[in-house]
């Protein structure tokens, strides 16, 4: 018998139940069901809607399944639908007739929004967390190769040299705004539904902010179709994911880029690498490809949810169950993208030679040497045709610029001295000492704040019960 099963004569279609479950993932939901039932039957018997003693037998009851659930010892029934009827049907077999009052003042509607909201503000902080961590090995692999000097590319040409802390640091600040992005969704996240009903409120003296309290959520939400509508959370948090996971994937791009034997920047540890079954010499990128591979799915997801909720009118539509899978697969594909991404940046080698060779041998330096003719008077225009023209004729002799003499030099331009032949990929960095520049007291400083950002990710961290 379902606990719906009032108004109807016929049982439903065998393939009709089955499609219409959705306990085979929302079983995940569980912990959250748990304790916003717990939560609303205290305030059911604080108000006095049911007695004290149905109260204490719900709690003690709905504590028995969840010692069971986490044992392996309940059985998830399909013909239950989902997790909320599930728990709902074992409660009334374990406790009997004080079941039945639980479920006052409450519609699975607004429950599923509570458990969700509940879940997602769960894994907000499980992202931040692991985004923290790899963050840390940025700031410390930064540490670790400070002085490190590589080509900066634009166009995938090697552009101008900078030091390879300073590329990390790009990616601290990347995945610094997706925290970010996380940490302002978590906000109309922990927004408490319950209460709402099944969208038009109830007719219980209902205390929802007590609901709230217990349950450790900032607000109750407003207005009650739209708490039981809204799964703008779901996609913010999706949207988060899908944006990470583009910042990991162009991060996994360049580790592909720098591993191959045309780059040979760095080399990735055996512990994260894969041989191939047939060439005995690959050593293959797999995790970081895997990394760039599984964005796909990620950003997939994120266009489901939003397509599943374009048509949608209010309030709750069975549509919004489709809400659950979408979201399980990105949080799960993320947080271990996360993981091994970290493991696989913190274990690799880098060739610092075959970075310096990329920054030297490559005419990096030419905007530095039309900067040194600016300094001589010349107009930058005037000055970036002659180091153009310079460049040209080293190609044709086969030499780079420390080849060349400062008579060959002088050809192109009479401005040009001795201190011309002394430009570096050393002394370009050191001239770039604008805020946010490659100059290493730049990068230090910068190493230096990102430290004091990393602490305030820890101190939100533990301010949602997160240990860090
Ligand atoms: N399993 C449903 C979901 O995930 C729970 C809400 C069901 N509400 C309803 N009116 N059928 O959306």
């Amino acid at each position: 018998m379902k606990l719906w099963g009032g108004r109807f004569e016929k049982p439903v279609n065998e393939i009709a139940e089955e499609f219409g479950a959705s306990i085979p993932f929302d079983r995940r939901l569980y912990r959250e069901d748990i304790a916003g039932s717990k939560a609303h039957a205290r305030m059911l018997a604080k108000q006095g809607i049911i007695s004290n003693e149905d109260a204490e037998k719900i709690v003690a009851g709905l504590e028995r399944i969840q010692a069971r659930i986490e044992k392996g010892e309940f059985e998830f029934r399909l013909d239950r639908e989902d997790i909320h009827l599930n728990i709902e049907a074992e409660l009334a077999a374990d406790i009997g007739e004080a079941a039945g009052r639980l479920h006052t003042g409450r519609s699975r509607n607004d429950q599923v929004a509570l458990d969700f909201r509940l879940y997602v503000c769960r894994t907000i902080g499980q992202a931040v967390e692991r985004i923290l961590r790899l963050q840390e090995t940025l700031v410390r692999l930064a540490e670790k190769w400070e002085g490190v000097i590589m080509p900066g590319y634009t166009h995938l040409q090697r552009a101008q040299p900078v030091l390879l802390s300073h590329h990390l640091l790009a990616y601290f600040e990347m995945f610094q705004r997706d925290a970010g992005r996380f940490s302002d969704s978590y906000a109309r996240t922990d927004v408490s539904p319950l209460g709402s009903g099944a969208l038009a409120g109830v007719p219980y003296p209902l205390d929802r902010e007590y609901v709230a309290e217990q349950l450790g959520m900032s607000a109750v939400s407003r207005n009650s179709m739209d708490s039981v509508s809204d799964r703008d959370f779901v996609v913010e948090y999706m949207a988060a994911a899908a944006l990470c996971a583009v910042h990991l994937s162009r991060f996994a791009e360049e580790i592909i880029l720098w591993s191959t034997g045309e780059f040979g920047f760095i080399e990735l540890d055996d512990s994260y690498s894969t041989g191939s079954s047939i060439m005995p010499q690959k050593k293959n990128p797999d995790m970081a490809e895997l990394v760039r591979g599984k964005t796909g799915r990620v950003i997939g997801h994120l266009t489901a949810i939003l397509v599943t909720l374009k048509g949608l009118p209010l309030s709750y539509n069975k549509d919004m169950q489709e809400d659950k899978e979408g979201f399980f697969d990105a949080s799960d594909t993320l947080l271990t993208s996360l993981t091994v991404f970290e493991g696989m940046i913190a274990t690799m080698r880098i060739k610092a030679e075959n970075m310096a060779k990329g920054a030297e041998g490559s005419f990096a330096t030419a905007t530095d040497l039309a900067d040194y003719l600016v300094g001589k008077g010349l107009p930058f225009r005037q000055a970036h045709e002659v180091v153009g023209k310079l460049v040209r004729y080293a190609i044709e002799q086969g030499k780079t610029f420390s080849g060349l003499s400062l008579a060959e030099f002088k050809q192109f331009s009479s401005l040009f001295e001795e201190a011309a032949l002394k430009i570096t990929p050393e002394t370009s960095m050191a001239a770039r000492n604008t805020y946010g520049g490659t100059a290493p007291g730049q990068v230090k400083n910068a190493i230096a704040a990102s430290k004091t950002l990393l602490e305030d990710t820890r101190q939100w961290l533990s301010g949602i019960g997160v240990p860090v």
